[in-house]
């Protein structure tokens, strides 16, 4: 066999392994009181009991066992009556500033869950990691915990690219010690994927600058700048993954196509 053929066939045997992963990723499992809360049955806790008291079936089957895991083509069915299971739903908002990236606030603050139509606000959607209140730009908006989990956590490294808008002339040596790393919340050191100059403003003695950052601890740019000596004026959301603004207007949001559902979970997929 010549090498180029072993290669053809090493490439073959890759995607095909690929693909299959994503495929088991998209068509997964889920805990059976999970599915219940999604199919608006009742809240997690109430789903819970529901099922220890054993009205719930699946297949035909009472199961009453906490953290039975149903596929996506069983038969559920409650007190006798088949449930509709809610279908994941992901959505792309980009988001004013004003509103709280949560589904409630405590402090009665408009949150993104408002921007939403009345039919999608009445599934239990949720935002996929935050925006701060005075935040701009791209939100996902899921009811898909088990993506949320991968696209939030560190070891996926997602890319989130901000345009930052800093109230002062930054000079080369600060933007230096940005790229290098800066300490935030007393002792982590912060360091950014890539900054970028984007536009130096004398006339009103400000800078933007491009941010890309793989984690997403709390107000993390707001930190880094305040790091260097200097503070946000404006931020916006630009990019998540390969994810962008395109064609959505401040305050609207489009549903995600299938093939980014797959290429956000193949990029999140968990490391070997
Ligand atoms: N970093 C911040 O400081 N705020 C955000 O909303 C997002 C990233």
């Amino acid at each position: 066999m010549d090498a180029f053929f072993i290669l053809k066939k090493r490439n073959f045997r890759r995607c095909y392994q690929e693909k299959y992963a994503i495929i088991r990723q998209v068509k997964k499992m889920e805990r059976l009181q999970k599915v219940l809360a999604q199919a608006n049955i009742a809240s997690r806790r109430k789903s819970e009991t529901i099922i220890t008291e054993g009205r719930v079936k699946v297949n035909g089957q009472v199961i009453k066992e906490l953290g039975f895991q149903v596929n996506p083509s069983d038969q559920i069915e409650v007190d006798g009556n088949q449930i509709e299971r809610a279908p994941h739903l992901y959505f792309l908002l980009n988001k004013p500033t004003g509103y709280v990236s949560t589904t409630s606030d405590e402090k009665n603050r408009q949150t993104v869950m408002d921007l939403l139509s009345i039919e999608h606000k009445q599934t239990r959607l949720y935002p996929v990691g935050r925006l701060d209140f005075d935040t701009a730009g791209l939100l996902l908006i899921t009811n898909d915990g088990d993506l949320t989990k991968r696209l939030t956590h560190p070891e996926h490294q997602i890319e989130k690219e901000y345009l930052v808008r800093v109230d002062a002339i930054v000079i080369r040596k600060k933007i230096v010690e940005l790229r290098k790393g800066v300490i935030i919340d007393k002792n982590y050191k912060a360091i950014p994927k890539e900054v970028r100059l984007l536009e130096l403003d004398k006339k009103n003695q400000s800078t933007l600058l491009s941010m890309t950052l793989v984690e997403g601890k709390n107000k993390q740019v707001r930190k880094m700048i305040e790091a260097i000596g200097h503070q946000v004026k404006k931020l916006t959301r630009v990019r998540y993954d390969f994810l962008t603004l395109e064609g959505v207007e401040r305050g609207s949001y489009r549903p995600l196509k299938v093939h980014e559902v797959k290429q956000l979970y193949a990029h999140s997929l968990p490391k070997k």
